[in-house]
């Protein structure tokens, strides 16, 4: 299949793309590289061979995408551009709801009048909010009050409103839980721009030594350690998710969770990391940060039987793939 991936030049759609080339796919990536480089793209192609076609290019401009999509016709969306820093989200509400609004709708409308019929929506575990865990699909949504999770649970929304009534379009959405790691080339991984706000990010910021110490924000949650429990996905199983998604698609909306089903603590993570990587990141119990919730894991049933897919890869090789591609990253930098 030909399909165009919002995004593709990021953290997640950037190993999504080497996975969809690896499984004989072609890939057209469309970015604004408001978050990303051009130079994944010869990243992608050092890994698998192929190059995808690039376009920087914005998803919320219609005139753009109306041409690449007749230019291009292809067989399936995966949706992956957008805006994703909460804080960043409450500071700049209009700028997220344009962007993450805007850029599914126009892509949307793209897909009906060029009879595009796949179309998969990174969506985020933050909109089950603070429902008992573990996470199941069926469940009501309660995006926690910050614009960014609202976005997705407008989109998801707005996306299965409109299969309801173009019956042959196929509408998954993917809910992730935690993604972090990287390829196991270390050539592309997650590069957040400026102090990361995100656990893993930071964990290996202070291994290299640009930051002092981990701040672990809180240890009395209901939890066996009081530290926070997450989800934590390698980010090529994730990638791998979307593969079996796009391959299986069917028309209808489905909805997935895509995560591991296990939770671990802030504090297990610390020394799964330490263990993986033969180090030591010193660290600080700190006031909860605004916000978090105490335990988010996802059952994983659904995937598992609808689409045959499951997470392989441990958080051991999670803390070993995130540090290598750190420091392959930090010394090009
Ligand atoms: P990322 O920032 O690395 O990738 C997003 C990409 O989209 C970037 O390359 C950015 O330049 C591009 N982009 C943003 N707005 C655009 C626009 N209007 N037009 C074209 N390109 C645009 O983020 P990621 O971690 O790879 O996340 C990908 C998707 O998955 C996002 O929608 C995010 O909300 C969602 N998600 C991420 C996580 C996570 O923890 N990383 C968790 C749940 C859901
Ligand atoms: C965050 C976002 C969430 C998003 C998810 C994507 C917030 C409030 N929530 O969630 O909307 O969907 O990322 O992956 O930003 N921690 C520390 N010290 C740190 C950083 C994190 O102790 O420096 C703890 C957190 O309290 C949490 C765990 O580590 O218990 C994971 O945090 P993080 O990586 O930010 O992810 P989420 O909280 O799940």
């Amino acid at each position: 299949m030909l399909i165009l991936v919002t995004g593709g030049t990021g953290y997640i759609g950037s190993h999504t793309c080497v996975e969809l080339l690896n499984n004989n796919h072609d890939v057209i990536i469309v970015d604004n590289l408001v978050n990303s480089q051009a130079g994944v793209v010869e990243r992608i192609a050092t890994i698998t061979g192929k190059k995808p076609l690039f376009y920087q290019a914005d998803a919320t401009d219609d005139s753009v995408m109306d041409l690449i999509f007749s230019t291009h016709k292809p067989d399936g969306v995966i949706h992956f551009a957008g805006l994703k820093a909460v804080g960043e989200s409450v500071e700049i509400p209009l700028m997220y709801y344009r962007n993450n609004l805007l850029s599914t709708m126009v892509l949307l409308d793209n897909c009906l009048k060029h009879g595009v019929s796949h179309f998969v929506f990174s969506s985020s575990a933050t909109v089950y909010g603070d429902n008992q865990v573990p996470f199941l699909e069926t469940m009501e949504l309660r995006p926690r009050t910050n614009p960014y999770g609202e976005t997705k649970a407008m989109c998801e929304r707005i996306l299965t409103d409109v299969a309801q009534v173009n019956p042959e379009l196929s509408v998954t959405l993917l809910r992730y839980f935690n993604p972090v790691g990287a390829h196991k080339s270390g050539l592309i991984g997650e590069a957040p721009q400026g102090i990361p706000n995100n656990l893993m990010p930071y964990i290996t910021q202070v291994a290299k030594g640009s930051l002092q110490e981990l701040k672990v924000f809180g240890n009395d949650y209901p939890t066996p350690d009081g530290t926070g429990v997450r989800d934590y996905i390698h980010v090529v199983d994730l990638a791998e998710g979307h593969v079996a998604a796009v391959e299986q698609a069917a028309p209808g909306v489905h909805v997935y969770n895509l995560g591991t089903g296990k939770g671990t603590s802030v504090l297990e993570l610390i020394t799964a990391f330490e263990e993986a990587n033969n180090l030591k990141i010193p660290y600080r119990i700190t006031e909860r940060r605004a916000g978090d919730i105490a335990e988010c894991y996802a059952d994983v049933s659904k995937a598992r039987e609808e689409l045959g897919w499951t997470a392989k890869r441990g958080v051991f090789e999670m803390c070993r793939d995130a540090w290598r591609f750190e420091q392959i990253y930090a010394a090009e930098v």
